[in-house]
């Protein structure tokens, strides 16, 4: 049922009492020691051993140089976090708890010097009845919390080699510096990974409180909201004239009485109206008490991710009523209406009739509407969580919907985003495709191994669910593809039993820790995969996927590409056809400002071994100081890309010409994610019907070469802009075919009406004046709703005749009237790229006699082209600033300008990193100086 009343939202967003008494533990009054090593110094909670030690200066800056290499000792040590005595606890409460939001990761607690329990799984919220150490501990000096942090690395080992323990197919398990990822449940890019260090950090790395309750008094750990279409299951298609249910669960502790009664308000941040009532089928165990409501359809507004809409939010607080109608317990969170399914669903016969090949869907529908997903995968920001800061998210996450980007996929083997990554996402509309914390490995199928990563995925599951931004869950990263793979590679007799192990976690255990806490979010066991092959909920586990039994000539499911061979850039050829791509790239260095903030100026060289030992690319098992063969493999990847197909630098300065390389690598970078990106979005309008582009990676963990678009401090590289640029609703691209010359250009979008439009198409040589090369000038279009047409057909034999095409370049030009999903205007969307026909390595580029100009009263930068053509047209600023220039990375055609206006991040010059501005393109590469 549906109150409605108004009031002011101020007044009742906190109309409860918290009648339980709760002590934080949050804060300075701690100390870490390891008696062996002599060290003991002040603390904090929550933290990490690495991040006190620097904080004392018994350890420098851990990721200044080869820190990564020196701290491993820290990691090979136990630390204890011993609290001050703690003061202000009640004697004769009738329980006492400890509660731990997060302990990484193996502990062993003591209370009063007794020990309370040992725990094992940095992803799991953990609670203690201390009551009775309590009462045999009268004097407050005496209250002491101590816990001792073993050594996971060491621990893994351990594991690893106890008696009978699994093992797997050479070439299997992905190894990384620290050995043994899988046999601990910690994050799992802790013992290395290919964009990041080894710290394998240990510490109390979320808040813990000291929670005393009374008779008829509970502590509400966990609350689950589930907002979903009355009838809906996970993974179908809901019906979007069902009215709204609430389902609201929590997690407590403590005496909950008999006949326990919940009640809601529910309120529109819009107008502050407000909804109140009682929840209904209210059922109770002695940990879990749940109950649920209906919201008529059309009461609330939808919530719609960026670019589509807007992210209408509410809030909704659940109160706990004894029968005697006092409050014992409440809890706010905000909350969205919308629906999000991931549409695995065979393609039906309308689908054939519109083209799309037979297979399976494989893409995503907000509020029942299909949409093109454009973004990136999320890893671990850094690696220390706990200086992790809102506030850093925040900028991020600017930077992601400045992007054009509506998804990210958080990555596997990182850490289950914390709240404010959800509140953040959810106030920008960024979609977080959500996945377990498994990655690049098989896991052990032993029984505690089970049962602690049941009891992981259940709270976390109902911890987040309420997020509008929430918009899928999987089970883990590159399995059914790569793992299972392997495994059939390496031991195919033995496949069946590692299939078998490969289901008992990710759809025996994983999968019903979704489908038994969530009607709204959709499950699939691994990215990538090729979805599943049915689906039934009369069934158990409903979910058979699919593996490869696949019908020649359909598609299906997802793709993840890498292949560093950089002769693919813009061999559409070269790239996977399929519904949705959730993983591609290949590495880049960061710039040099970035560098200087973490290598000495000495080592600021391609070769030198402080940047080589950097690169953690490809995978080297053990990875340390005298075994770095491997990032010279990495690093040759880059040196290829950059020789293949762009002037190489050769400055005589050698930190300049140091610069210029890195600089040279993310033209490479970003000149090959746009031609995926492209490529991957006209298929949209192909039989493919593929519906989703997320590169690899948005962001760096620290300074090193990597796949991100954004480095450590914040700063974008060429590919964040480049992307921006390809991710616009509108875009205009060439397709080109350098063996037989064939020449395409398609008009690509994702509105969700159809548009109209023209494109214009100019020759030019590189001083910039006009060719007449014979093709179409200008072509008139329509294009349907998220979909892609032919504008340009032709072969570069044919029209180019006697021109050489070192010295040709194309500008391609659309204009369109379109309206954005969910606006009832029409707008005009424009966009532009330049086509070459041979590599700019070996185009004759000119001085294209660059300018550029600030005006104080517009705050805007104009770039001016007076000589030529542009090509990676660069704005670069100095060190101590972040600035988002609105657009970056270009093509200036001759004698055309630019007006670019700029976003401040973060600024510790004073404003005068304005001061340091400088413009740059292709040409000054092949320049000395
Ligand atoms: C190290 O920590 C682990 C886990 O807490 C514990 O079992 C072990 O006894 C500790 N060792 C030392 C020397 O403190
Ligand atoms: C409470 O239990 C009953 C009987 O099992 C069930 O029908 C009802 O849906 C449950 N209530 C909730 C909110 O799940
Ligand atoms: C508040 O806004 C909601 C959503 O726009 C609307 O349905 C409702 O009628 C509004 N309430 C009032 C009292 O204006
Ligand atoms: C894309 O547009 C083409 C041409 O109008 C049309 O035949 C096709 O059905 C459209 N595809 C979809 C999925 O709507
Ligand atoms: C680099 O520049 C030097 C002079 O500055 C020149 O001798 C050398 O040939 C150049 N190398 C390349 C590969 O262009
Ligand atoms: C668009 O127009 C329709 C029909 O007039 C109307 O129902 C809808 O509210 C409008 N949407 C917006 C976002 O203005």
């Amino acid at each position: 049922m549906l109150h409605r009343t108004l009031a002011a939202a101020a007044a009742v967003i906190v109309p409860f009492a918290f009648p339980q008494k709760i002590i934080s533990l949050v804060g300075d009054a701690w100390t870490v020691s390891n008696p062996e090593l002599n060290v003991s110094v002040p603390a904090h909670l929550p933290s990490q051993a690495h991040l006190d030690l620097y904080a004392n200066q018994v350890i420098g800056d851990p990721y200044y140089g080869l820190n990564d290499f020196n701290l491993r000792w820290v990691a090979w040590s136990n630390w204890t976090y011993t609290s001050a005595p703690i003061v202000g606890l009640s004697s004769n409460a009738s329980s006492t708890w400890l509660q731990f939001d997060g302990l990484d990761t193996f502990t062993s607690i003591e209370f009063c010097g007794q020990h309370v329990a040992s725990t094992n799984n940095q992803f799991r919220q953990y609670w203690f009845d201390v009551s009775s150490i309590l009462s045999s501990c009268p004097a407050e000096e005496d209250r002491v919390l101590s816990i001792n942090f073993g050594s996971a690395p060491k621990i893994a080992n351990a594991i690893a080699n106890e008696p009978g323990q699994e093992t797997w197919p050479d070439g299997v398990q992905i190894q990384f510096e620290f050995l043994n990822r899988w046999f601990i449940r910690k994050e799992q890019s802790d013992f290395g990974w290919d964009w990041g260090p080894a710290f394998a950090p240990a510490g109390p790395w979320k808040p813990a409180y000291v929670v005393q309750l009374e008779k008829e008094q509970m502590q509400v750990r966990n609350t689950l909201v589930d907002i979903y279409r009355q009838g809906q299951l996970p993974l179908t298609i809901p019906d979007q004239s069902q009215p709204w249910i609430i389902n609201a669960s929590m997690d407590y502790y403590g005496d909950l009485p008999r006949d326990a009664e919940l009640r809601y308000t529910l309120i529109d941040m819009k107008n502050n109206t407000i909804y109140r009532g009682e929840l209904t089928d209210v059922n109770s165990t002695e940990s879990i008490i749940t109950g649920q409501t209906m919201i008529p359809n059309g009461a609330v507004d939808l919530w719609w991710p960026n670019g589509m809409g807007e992210q209408n939010l509410y809030y909704i607080a659940i109160e706990v009523m004894s029968p005697s109608n006092r409050s014992i317990a409440s809890v706010s969170k905000r909350v969205g209406f919308r629906t999000i399914v991931l549409n695995e669903y065979p393609i039906s016969d309308a689908q054939l009739a519109q083209g799309i090949a037979a297979g399976n869907n494989w893409h995503f529908e907000i509020n029942g509407h299909e949409f093109y997903a454009k973004g990136s995968n999320f890893i671990p920001p850094d690696a220390f969580w706990p200086r992790v800061t809102p506030e850093r998210i925040d900028t991020l996450f600017d930077s992601v919907v400045e992007g054009n980007q509506n998804m990210l996929r958080v990555w596997s083997s990182g850490a289950y985003s914390p709240d404010y990554m959800y509140d953040s996402a959810d106030v920008r509309g960024i979609l977080l495709w959500s996945e377990f914390e498994f990655g690049d490995a098989l896991y052990p199928v032993n029984p505690e191994f089970l049962a602690n990563i049941a009891d992981e995925a259940r709270y976390q599951v109902r911890r987040v669910n309420h997020h509008p931004s929430l918009a899928l869950w999987a089970g883990g990263n590159e399995l059914e593809n790569l793992e299972l793979d392997l495994v059939n590679e390496s031991a195919p007799k033995e496949y069946p039993k590692y299939l078998k192990q490969y289901e008992t976690v990710f759809l025996d255990t994983l999968l019903p820790a979704v489908f038994e806490n969530t009607r709204s979010i959709s499950y699939t066991p691994s990215s990538t995969s090729n979805g599943w092959q049915s689906l039934n909920f009369s069934n158990p586990i409903p979910i058979v996927e699919r593996y490869n039994n696949l019908t020649p000539g359909y598609i299906y499911g997802e793709t993840d590409f890498y292949n560093y061979d950089p002769s693919v850039l813009y061999n559409d050829s070269a790239y996977p056809v399929g519904r949705f791509s959730n993983e591609f790239g290949y590495h880049s260095m960061p710039s040099i400002q970035s560098w200087r903030s973490q290598i000495s100026e000495a080592d600021l060289d391609f070769n030198s071994s402080t940047v080589m030992l950097r690169d953690h690319h490809p995978p080297a098992e053990g990875l340390n100081t005298s075994n770095f063969a491997n990032a010279s493999i990495g690093q040759a990847q880059m040196t290829e890309a950059v020789e293949l197909w762009y002037p190489t630098p050769n400055k005589t300065d050698s930190v300049a010409n140091f610069s210029a390389w890195c600089h040279a690598t993310q033209i490479f970078q970003a000149d090959l994610y746009v031609s995926e990106i492209r490529f991957y979005r006209r298929g949209s309008g192909l039989p493919e019907r593929q519906l989703g582009s997320l590169y690899w990676q948005l962001e760096d963990i620290w300074v090193a070469p990597s796949w991100a678009g954004i480095e450590y401090d914040g700063r974008w590289k060429i590919l964040h802009y480049a992307a921006k640029d390809a991710y616009q609703p509108i875009v205009i691209s060439p397709y080109y075919d350098m063996a037989t010359g064939n020449l395409s250009a398609w008009v690509t979008s994702d509105l969700w009406d159809p548009a109209s439009g023209t494109a214009k198409f100019q020759w030019f040589n590189w001083e910039g004046n006009r060719l007449p090369i014979n093709t179409s000038s200008s072509v008139d279009f329509n294009i349907g709703a998220i979909n892609s047409t032919k504008v340009l057909q032709t072969f570069t034999g044919v029209i180019l005749g006697d021109y050489n095409p070192e010295n040709v370049v194309l500008r391609m030009q659309v204009g369109a009237e379109g309206k954005l999903p969910n606006t009832n205007s029409t707008r005009t969307f424009l966009h532009e790229s330049w086509f070459h026909p041979t590599a700019l390595r070996s185009a004759n580029l000119v001085d294209p006699g660059l300018t550029l100009e600030y005006s104080e009263s517009t705050k805007n930068f104009t770039v001016t082209a007076k000589t030529g053509v542009a090509a990676w047209v660069w704005l670069d600023y100095p060190a101590g600033a972040v600035v988002a220039f609105d657009s970056n990375g270009f093509w200036l055609g001759a004698d055309c300008s630019r007006e670019i206006g700029y976003k401040v991040k973060s600024d510790s010059t004073d404003g005068k990193w304005l001061e340091g501005v400088t413009v740059q393109s292709l040409y000054n590469q092949t320049l000395p100086y």
